[in-house]
């Protein structure tokens, strides 16, 4: 069996987390690294058993050894480097938000479907035994026609100007960041709102601290979305239906774990294999992708991350945040 070879450009935080993951996969193995600086790609390589490292990002995605790029940098170079790998016609794992708004989200499809190169965006929650049960249960009726979701995200990171999380020009802001998980579950579970209503606080840099939306559909759903950077929150789930309703715990988006409460009184606990890691899951749908010529997952196609980031630039245009890129792009309008 031939192995997916995966390279990796950011070796950073997250880029650590997907490198543990990759060995949990049989199908796939890490072929090269890519930093601006050679010294960090190679004390990578050596902790990561990768064999090849590199200090351009230019050259490594020439490399044709790998079949497919792990996107780790911040979200404001998203759209360049994954361009920059499709464009050598490798395929592309971004790190979600996939872009800083849908044009670029546009812009990387254009490069996916132009180059015939497989473009998924890194939403690891989505491709959790987690998930999967609680979608299956939701689509079967169990708790009938869903009407409500709460869903939060809050942890503190303490205000830091040159931090990835409140730099403008990295993409900073609690809703790109953190938000784009409760947005995500919203949004997969019912579709494209008719309506998103949003406030939120911002930063000394303009990044936004904290944000809160009102989402509602026509077929009369609503949810209710909050994400912050300045201190922990239940970061909990409740998907609440006309028979029952699903409470996901703490930390949901990484979870194992569920309650499902029939309106009747029964309250059953869901116990799914215990997390481990958890990026395994997205790297055998990439795995089964590649191996089948696809140039986007069955799963998380490229509509979803362009719905996904249409919803996340109505909301900052509500909330007043803009990126340095989009001053001269003039995006979103
Ligand atoms: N799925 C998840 O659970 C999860 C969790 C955390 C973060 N993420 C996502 O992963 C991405 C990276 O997050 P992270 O926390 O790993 O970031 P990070 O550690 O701050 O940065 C990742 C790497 O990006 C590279 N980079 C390239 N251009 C850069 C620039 N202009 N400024 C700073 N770094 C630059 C750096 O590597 P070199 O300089 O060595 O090239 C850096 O090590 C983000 O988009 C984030 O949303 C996902």
């Amino acid at each position: 069996m031939k192995k997916t070879t995966s390279g990796i450009i950011g070796p950073g935080r997250i880029a650590k987390r997907f490198a543990e993951a990759i060995k949990l996969v049989d199908e796939a193995e890490l072929g090269a690294v890519a930093s601006r600086a050679g010294s960090r790609a190679w004390n990578f390589a050596k902790i990561h058993g990768i064999p090849t490292a590199y200090d351009s990002y230019e050259a490594f995605a020439k490399d044709p050894a790998l079949d497919v790029v792990y996107v780790a940098t911040p979200h404001g170079y998203h759209a360049e480097h994954s361009i920059l790998c499709l464009q050598h016609r490798k395929g592309v794992l971004c790190e979600k938000p996939m872009a800083l708004n849908a044009q670029e989200v546009e812009t990387m499809i254009h490069a996916a479907v132009t180059n015939q190169s497989f473009l998924m965006e890194g939403l690891w929650t989505h491709f959790l035994p987690l998930m999967r049960e609680v979608t299956k249960l939701c689509k079967s009726g169990k708790i009938g026609t869903i009407k409500y979701i709460r869903s939060d995200f809050g942890t503190l990171f303490p205000f830091d100007p040159s931090s990835r999380l409140y730099n403008l020009r990295l993409g900073g802001g609690a809703l790109l960041d953190i938000g784009v998980y409760p947005l995500y579950l919203c949004l997969h579970l019912l579709g494209e709102p008719e309506n998103i209503v949003a406030a939120g606080r911002l930063s000394p840099t303009g990044s936004d601290e904290s944000c809160h939306a009102i989402l509602q559909w026509k077929d009369g759903q609503s949810a209710v979305v909050s994400c912050t950077l300045t201190c922990a929150t239940s970061t909990t789930v409740e998907i609440s239906g006309t028979e029952g309703m699903i409470r996901i715990p703490n930390r949901w988006f990484g979870c194992d774990q569920f309650e499902w409460r029939r309106t009747n009184g029964k309250t059953q606990h869901v116990q799914l294999e215990p997390m481990v890691n958890g990026f395994q899951y997205q790297i055998r749908e990439v795995t089964s992708c590649l191996e089948k010529g696809l140039i986007e997952s069955p799963s998380l196609p490229h509509t979803f991350s362009l719905l996904l980031s249409r919803a996340l630039d109505t909301i900052r245009k509500q909330i007043g945040v803009r990126y340095e890129q989009e001053e001269s792009a003039k995006v979103p309008s």
